[in-house]
């Protein structure tokens, strides 16, 4: 079984944040480049919401069928097109069901784990803020007596070799705000007994999903295809859905969350009959989104793209002074989410509030000279700079802004340097 667990610190920590301890010898020479070099076409380098798609404009949601009912012939067709769409260019395996939910990603996973869990133990792999979400809710709020939480810090994924797959497991498959996603399904059995449930909303649309190996994906609209923020999707393997068929959790499911009646399936809910009112706006956008994808080549055109602002960072970070990945080992490294802890001596050298400072000036010169918005780390994640490398950026965007993080970095210097 692969083992894709923590490597032990790396020698040479520093003493403002021990765990990335990876400094390059030497301060850059600062000031190189300088302003005046060439700016992204598109700044927007947000983890979400993302990056429109090139060339979108508000002309693209003139056919919304906007002020109908979404219960209408037609709206309805048009949800139901997001659902056919998705499941052809993310190849969701035959026997699958699809469907659009309530509350985005963060509706679509909870609704899953709220209707499933509880039916026998479950493990969570928390390696970043959105996973630890998940196992919080596991254990504080569904208050399940069977649970282990299998924790990594950021950079790193638990130890997969802990997992019992005779239970449940929750996992996020991209960390979004660490940067570190799972390489492969490999360490998954494909004849576990428990369900896999996988938030996999900065993953699906730039990474191969091994669908064989998981039972519950969800995702969103607002992150690889950069649309709107509305709907959650909710995708079901034919033994997710066995199970909602035959177990009823303790606890009482509020509407939003429920995905039977009468012991049925709620057929509507893979349809287009959504639970609660769309936005037609968004669906319009996330039509759009889901055209553009197919246009250029669907998955395979997607993946490249993304891999693509991966390799043009990653060849910018190698021996570069001032940064490096917070994911680990390099197959973890994300090619949506991309994460970079400042590796400067400078930097290294202060204390984690003023690195977080620190950073933080570093994303926000990058607004003010016009040339990335968003960059700053998520909030709970260690200080550092988050670039989102999704299959709406374009790789010329992101080498016009590398130039950029050099000189922001180099600038910023001058202020915290001691
Ligand atoms: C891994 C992960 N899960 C859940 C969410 C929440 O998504 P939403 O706000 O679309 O519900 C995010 C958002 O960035 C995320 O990255």
């Amino acid at each position: 079984m692969a083992d894709l667990s923590a490597p032990p610190a790396r020698p040479g920590a520093t003493p403002g944040n021990p765990k990335l301890g990876n400094p390059k010898p030497g301060n850059p020479k600062p000031g190189n480049p300088k302003p005046g070099n060439p700016k992204p076409g598109n700044p927007n380098f947000s983890s979400g919401p993302c990056a429109k798609r090139p060339g979108f404009t508000l002309a693209a949601l003139q056919g919304a069928l906007l002020g109908r009912s979404h219960r209408a012939k037609e709206p309805k067709a048009r949800l139901a097109e997001v659902i056919s769409l998705s499941t052809e260019i993310l190849g969701v395996p035959e026997g699958w069901r699809v469907g659009i939910v309530p509350a985005s990603d963060t509706g679509a996973i909870e609704m899953a784990l709220w209707s499933m869990l509880g039916a026998r133990p479950v493990d969570v792999l928390a390696h970043e803020s959105f996973s630890q979400a998940w196992a919080t809710d596991v254990v504080k709020q569904l208050k399940l007596a069977d649970a282990r939480v299998l924790n990594a810090e950021y950079g790193a994924l638990p130890d997969v070799s802990a997992i019992d797959f005779s239970h449940d497991v929750v996992l996020a498959w991209n960390g979004t705000t660490s940067g570190v996603r799972f390489p492969n399904g490999d360490f998954i059995p494909a004849d576990r007994q428990g369900l896999v449930f996988a938030d996999a909303t900065s993953a699906v649309f730039a990474m191969d999903l091994p669908w064989d190996k998981l039972d519950v994906v969800t995702w969103s609209w607002q992150k690889v295809l950069g649309g709107e923020a509305g709907q959650g999707m909710l995708a079901l393997s034919p033994r997710a859905v066995e199970r909602l068929l035959s177990y009823k959790p303790a606890w009482p499911l509020p509407k939003i969350f429920r995905l039977t009646s009468g012991g049925k399936l709620i057929e509507g809910i893979f349809v287009g009959e959504t639970i609660n009112t769309p936005s037609m706006l968004c669906v319009e956008d996330a039509l759009d989104g889901l055209r553009w994808a197919k246009s250029i080549g669907g998955l395979p055109a997607l993946i490249a793209r993304s891999e693509g602002n991966l390799a043009a960072i990653a060849s910018w970070v190698e021996g570069n002074p001032r940064v490096e990945f917070l994911a680990r080992e390099k197959a973890t490294r994300s090619c949506t989410s991309i994460c970079l802890a400042i590796t400067c001596p400078w930097f290294s050298a202060l204390d984690a509030e003023t690195q977080q400072k620190a950073a933080k000036s570093v994303a926000s010169l990058l607004e003010k000279q016009g040339v990335a918005f968003d960059t700053a780390a998520y909030r709970d994640a260690p200080s550092g700079l988050r670039i989102w490398g999704g299959a709406t950026v374009e790789r010329s965007d992101i080498e016009a802004l590398l130039p950029w993080i050099d000189y922001a970095i180099d600038t910023v210097a001058a202020d915290f340097a001691k």
